[in-house]
């Protein structure tokens, strides 16, 4: 893989794009958000994470931040130039749909196209790629921070072919990480059923059943989970929380998955969690 583009520089998409600048170090890694905000943001990142990565591995910083290219749009990039595409911008399916109509442009005949979506369906997005290209799209679901979760949740459309399928597997362990494949079906495993544990604990708080504090230190230490479903939560975002919930209730149409009226206000109000320094606890931004 020549050239591999990431969209959406917010916690995953950068993430993401370090993690390929690292390991493919043979690639040309292309980072693209419209927001210079967020790209400045992520060579931040990058420098901080480089630093600690290159003290564990025991090397030189291996220059991260300087070895990305970065763009507010793809449009000065050639057709048929990328060879490894993973849309990771916000969870929204009209702005991933925009997204993979350009990719079918930037694709090159061999190129492995993929997302980051939690819950979307990567078979409508497979639809706006052209026939010949389509059994190479797939989704390529990393977990939050991508340089440190272990997981790459592979998802296949009716439409991916076992070439592809491998290629995504080998590129996980280039990664570094471990694959498991599941179909195209709302939430996939991991938002299915985490999503559920996530939004019981927003009714709970809601309901004034405990406080924050004690319903995470309860799931913790009760279920030896690293960390609380509220936390968690934060962590994730809880704009990201809350259009999972909203997905997977839409399609499944089961009242199990309903969002929580508290997340929606939350949602309403801006405070998004950790990247926002508000969510159901406080934090220091600059973390
Ligand atoms: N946050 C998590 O824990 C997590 C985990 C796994 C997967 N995901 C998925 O990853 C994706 C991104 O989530 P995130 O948490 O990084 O969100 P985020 O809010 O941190 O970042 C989203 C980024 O997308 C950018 N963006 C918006 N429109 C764009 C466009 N047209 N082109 C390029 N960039 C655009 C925004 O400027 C922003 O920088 C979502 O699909 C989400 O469901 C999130």
């Amino acid at each position: 893989m020549k050239k591999i583009l990431v969209t959406g520089a917010g916690a995953m998409g950068s993430g993401i794009a370090y993690l390929v600048a690292r390991y493919l170090t043979a690639a040309e890694v292309y980072l693209c958000d419209p927001s210079k905000e967020q790209l400045e943001r992520a060579v931040e990142n990058f420098r901080k994470w480089d630093i600690k990565d290159s003290l564990k591995e025991n090397c030189e910083p291996k220059k991260i931040a300087d070895n990305v290219k970065y763009l507010t749009s793809v449009r000065e990039l050639p057709d048929s130039s990328i060879d490894l595409m993973i849309e990771a911008a916000s969870e929204n399916l009209e702005i991933k749909k925009k997204i993979f109509i350009e990719y079918d442009r930037l694709a090159s005949a061999e190129a492995l196209i993929s997302s980051n979506t939690s819950s979307l369906p990567l078979t409508q997005l497979a639809q706006l790629i052209s026939i010949n290209k389509r059994p190479n799209v797939l989704g390529l679901h990393f977990f939050n921070p991508p340089r440190v979760m272990q997981l790459i949740e592979i998802i296949t459309t009716p439409d991916t072919s076992a070439v592809a399928l491998q290629r995504a597997r080998e590129l996980a362990t280039q990664l570094g990480k471990t694959s498991v494949v599941c179909k195209d079906s709302p939430g996939f495993i991991t938002s299915r059923l985490g999503i559920v544990l996530l939004n019981e604990a927003i009714f709970a708080l809601q309901e004034g059943l405990a406080t924050a504090e004690e319903i995470d230190t309860a799931i913790k230490l009760g279920y030896n989970h690293p960390m609380g479903p509220l936390k968690l939560a934060d962590f994730i975002g809880l704009d990201v929380v809350f259009a999972v919930t909203q997905t997977l209730y839409e399609n499944f149409q089961d009242p199990k998955y309903r969002p929580s009226i508290l997340l929606r206000k939350m949602v309403e109000a801006g405070h998004l969690g950790r990247k926002t320094g508000r969510g159901f606890f406080t934090y220091d931004k600059s973390e």
